[in-house]
C-alpha cells in the first residue's frame, strides 16, 4: 500500500516537474526573442558596414590604397577599404562579378562565402592581421562585432536567385506590391525621385547584386530600411521588380 502510494506521489512531482520545466522553457523561448531581433538589426549594421564602412562609422578614414587591392585593379585611396570593392556585393570575389575583367571593379580576390558559417572572433583577427589592416583607430569593437556577425551569419547565397547574367529569379508581381509600399514612399514609383542617385531601375538592372544587399541591409547613413528580418524572398521579388523599371 505505502508503496504504491509513493509510486503514485513520485510520479505526481515527476509531472509537476515535467510541467515547471516547460514553463521554464516556454519564458526562455519567449526571452530568447529579443536577443535575435537584436542579433538582426546587428547583422543589418554589419552589412552596411561591409558596404562603406567610413560612411557610417566614426573612425580614421584611411587614405592610402590597401595593400592587398591588387595592383593591376582600377580603383585608389579609401575606396580600395570598402569590403565591397575587394570581395563583391555578391561576395563571392573572383567567382562572382569581381571575377570577370571587363567589370570596372574586377579584382580577380578570394570571396567570403567559404567564411560563412565561421567563429566571429576568427574573422575578426582575419580583418584585424596583414591581409587587410584595420585598426581600432577605424573600427570600434562593436563595428568589428558586427561586421564579423555579418560574415558569419548574414551572407545570402545570392548566385541561388541571381544568375551570372543578372537575371533575378524572383516574383515580379508580388514584388511591385512591396515595392510599391515599402519603397515607393521615398524613391516615387517610377524609382526616379531620388535626383542624387540614379534611377532604382539602373542600379537594380545592372547591378542586381548590389541591390539585394542594400535591401537586406539599407543603404549607410541613409534612412531606407534594411529588410532582413523579412523571408528572403521578398527582398529577392523586390529586387527582381525594381529591375524591370524606368532607367
Ligand atoms: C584591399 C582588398 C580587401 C579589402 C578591402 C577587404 N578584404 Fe577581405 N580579404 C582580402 C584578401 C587578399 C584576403 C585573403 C584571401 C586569401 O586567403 O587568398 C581576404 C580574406 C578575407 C576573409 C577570409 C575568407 C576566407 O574564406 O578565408 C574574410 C572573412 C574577409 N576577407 C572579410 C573582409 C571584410 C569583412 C572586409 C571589410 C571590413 C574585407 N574583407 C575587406 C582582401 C580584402
Ligand atoms: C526612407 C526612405 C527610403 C526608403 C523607404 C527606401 N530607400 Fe532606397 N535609398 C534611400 C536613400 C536616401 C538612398 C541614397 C540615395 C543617394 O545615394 O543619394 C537610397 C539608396 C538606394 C539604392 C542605392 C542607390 C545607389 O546607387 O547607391 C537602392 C538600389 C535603393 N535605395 C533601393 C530601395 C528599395 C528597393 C527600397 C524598398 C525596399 C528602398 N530603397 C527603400 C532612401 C530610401
Amino acid at each position: 500500500m505505502m508503496h504504491t502510494l509513493n509510486i503514485a506521489r513520485l510520479s505526481v512531482r515527476l509531472a509537476m516537474g515535467g510541467a515547471v520545466a516547460a514553463i521554464a522553457l516556454m519564458l526562455l523561448s519567449v526571452g530568447g526573442r529579443p536577443a535575435q531581433a537584436e542579433e538582426v538589426s546587428k547583422i543589418a549594421h554589419g552589412g552596411k558596414l561591409y558596404d562603406k564602412w567610413y560612411q557610417i562609422s566614426g573612425g580614421d578614414i584611411p587614405r592610402k590604397t590597401n595593400a592587398s587591392y591588387p595592383k593591376a585593379a582600377k580603383k585608389k585611396g579609401k575606396t580600395t577599404w570598402r569590403c565591397k570593392e575587394c570581395h563583391g556585393w555578391d561576395y563571392r570575389g573572383a567567382d562572382g562579378a569581381y571575377g570577370n575583367k571587363k567589370n570596372s571593379h574586377y579584382t580577380g580576390l578570394k570571396g567570403i562565402r567559404g567564411a560563412a558559417g565561421k567563429d566571429p572572433a576568427k574573422i575578426i583577427a582575419i580583418l584585424k592581421g596583414k591581409a587587410h589592416g584595420y585598426t581600432s583607430d577605424m573600427l570600434t569593437d562593436e563595428e568589428f562585432d558586427n561586421l564579423a556577425l555579418f560574415v558569419s551569419k548574414g551572407q545570402v547565397d545570392m548566385a541561388k536567385f541571381i544568375d551570372a547574367s543578372g537575371k533575378v529569379k524572383g516574383n515580379k508581381g508580388r514584388g511591385a506590391g512591396f515595392y510599391g509600399t515599402v519603397c515607393a514612399g521615398c524613391h516615387g514609383l517610377d524609382g526616379k525621385k531620388i535626383k542624387d542617385m540614379p534611377p532604382v531601375g539602373e542600379v537594380a538592372g545592372k547591378n542586381p547584386w548590389e541591390s539585394l544587399h542594400k535591401v537586406m541591409n539599407g543603404q549607410p547613413g541613409e534612412p531606407m530600411p534594411a529588410l532582413r528580418a523579412f523571408p528572403l524572398d521578398i527582398a529577392v521579388d523586390i529586387v527582381a521588380y525594381a529591375a524591370t523599371l524606368p532607367r
